[in-house]
């Protein structure tokens, strides 16, 4: 296993970039509550530490605080912001709270020799924000850079190896915050950069080999880039022993079944369990259209028709005892357990029968999403797979308002192709949360050619976002609209109109149901 950095987390959204920068400098790193003390780092061996910024101020009651023990252990650590504060606080030095913060781009100013800053000019531009700050270094540190209105901007203990910078290197408006992490890292710390692309699959499939053994491995694969490349590293391991599971509700988007059958099944051979279930779902929707009531259907045959599969391979004594899931690290974290043990419901449609009893096999659980997509790429996944834009477990089931039936099911999956094509086409795909079609449940009239159409308009839906928790609606450019709106009208039997959602979330959701 690789060399960890443990990033100590005080709250915010700090702590997670933090580990992400610390890993695309090819360092693995893992985050840790404050309350963690000197004994548990002891026993977790970090090669180094970082302590992230934070929303509160030093002064606040209650503050976080850290144990003072680690600073004692020899470990290299770097303070940022809050953290650069404490570590002030804690061994001896002053924070004031001067009453005039920086938010934003600060002019930096070198002092003398350092270590964090070696290559550095004499000024550059750092991202800051901060209302306190550090007015005299504790003794030991050397001060080694300044701005404006922090006159220790930056502190270096190189004997205790200990560092702190007010600014936040982490973000991307740092001018050079991604070499100083890795000054710290590679230089100060002596870290190799070793977590690459193809340790991570190194290691993930001896540890798939190790925990499963000669048993059979169950997954169910949804079309969206976890299962899928959950899926691809089990098949790398263990592949014989695999089987997946690919239930077809008749609300997935176009060439998608083919897509999971050509990569899977032809390119990868592995054991692929197409249930086509369209009729089923159809069926079971006929005449709701209640949108919990839809999500409720949807889910629990889902389940049903999961169920089956598993009963059947689970004949005789030979079936599958593991069932791989896609959880990744932001969920761990979330779980503040650090055992994100229960099956996410979110994520599947309707979350999976608990009877069943499987263990899980969870090979993505140290990752984060775009680490997940190298991977997936390394592993030969096609890129249609690994740069897809999430996708709800209902499907489009969520986005046809109204009676979901086959007629306009297919309506909305040719309209939701067209969308996404042409978004692809402008370059705009990747940089999108999400971009798609919704169906309502109103048709309106038009004329085409000589005649009078009754016929549904679609709604063009294209968010962005970083986490789906809130989102804005896309500034598409015109000409995107227009081509997209033309190729909706002239291409996709049954619409005659296009609308644009200009519905940020909140208020709105990113979805319609
Ligand atoms: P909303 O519509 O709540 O969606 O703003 C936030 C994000 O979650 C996705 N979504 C779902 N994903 N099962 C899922 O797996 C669901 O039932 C579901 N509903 C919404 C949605 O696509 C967006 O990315």
């Amino acid at each position: 296993m690789n060399e960890t950095v443990l990033v100590v987390d005080f709250g915010a959204q700090y702590a997670q970039l933090i580990a992400r920068r610390v890993r695309e400098a090819h360092v693995y790193s893992e985050i840790v509550p404050s309350s963690i003390t000197a004994d548990d780092v002891r026993e977790k061996a970090p090669a180094a530490i970082i302590l992230s910024g934070g929303p509160k101020s030093v002064y606040a009651v209650p503050a976080p605080s850290l144990d003072p023990a680690i600073y004692d252990l020899g470990v290299p650590i770097l303070g940022i912001c809050y953290g650069a504060q404490l570590m002030a606080q804690q061994l001896g030095g002053e924070v004031a709270n001067t009453g005039v913060g920086e938010y934003g781009r600060t002019m930096l100013s070198r002092q003398g020799p350092s270590l964090l800053m070696s290559e550095w000019p004499a000024q550059t531009t750092a991202w800051m924000s901060h209302g306190d700050a550090i007015a005299s270094a504790p003794r030991g540190f050397v001060v080694t850079a300044s701005s404006p209105e922090a006159p220790v901007a930056v502190m270096e203990d190189v004997e205790r190896r200990l560092y702190a910078t007010q600014f936040h290197p982490e973000v991307a408006h740092t001018e050079r915050g991604q070499e100083l992490l890795s000054s710290f890292l590679h230089h100060i710390a002596g870290i190799p950069p070793a977590w690459t692309n193809t340790s991570i699959i190194e290691d993930q499939v001896t540890a798939i080999r190790q925990q499963v053994g000669g048993e059979k491995v169950l997954c169910a694969l949804s079309g969206g880039v976890d299962s899928a490349v959950a899926a691809a590293l089990v098949t790398k391991a263990v592949g014989t022993q695999l089987t997946c599971v690919f239930v077809d509700t008749g609300l997935m988007r176009k060439n998608e079944g083919e897509q999971i059958e050509e990569t899977f099944a032809r390119q990868f051979g592995v054991d692929l369990v197409h249930v086509k279930a369209q009729d089923r779902f159809f069926d079971a929707l006929a005449g709701v259209t209640d949108p919990e009531a839809k999500r409720k259907i949807i889910g629990e045959l889902f389940i049903r028709e999961f169920e089956t599969v598993a009963r059947d391979l689970a004949e005789g004594d030979e079936g599958p005892k593991f069932l791989v899931q896609g959880t990744l690290y932001p969920d761990v974290i979330e779980s503040g357990s650090g055992h994100a043990a229960n099956i996410k419901s979110h994520h599947n449609v309707g979350g999976l029968p608990e009877d069943l009893s499987f263990e899980l096999v969870e090979p993505l659980r140290l990752l984060f999403k775009d680490e997940v997509r190298r991977i997936g790429e390394e592993l030969g996944l096609p890129a249609e797979i690994v740069w897809r834009q999430p996708f709800p477990g209902p499907g489009l089931g969520v986005r046809i308002v109204g009676e979901v039936t086959r007629e306009r099911a297919e309506i909305l999956r040719n309209a939701d192709y067209v969308v996404v094509d042409e978004i692809k086409k402008a370059g705009l795909y990747r940089e999108l949360w999400q971009s798609f079609a919704v169906l309502p449940a109103v048709r309106t009239v038009g004329v085409m050619g000589d005649g009078r159409t009754y016929a549904y308009p679609i709604i063009i839906r294209a968010v962005t976002s970083d986490d789906a928790m809130t989102a804005d609606w896309a500034r598409l450019p015109y000409d995107v609209i227009e081509s997209i709106a033309n190729r909706l009208i002239r291409e996709v039997e049954g619409v005659n109109r296009v609308a644009l959602d200009v519905t940020s979330k909140p208020p709105g959701t990113i979805e319609w149901e």
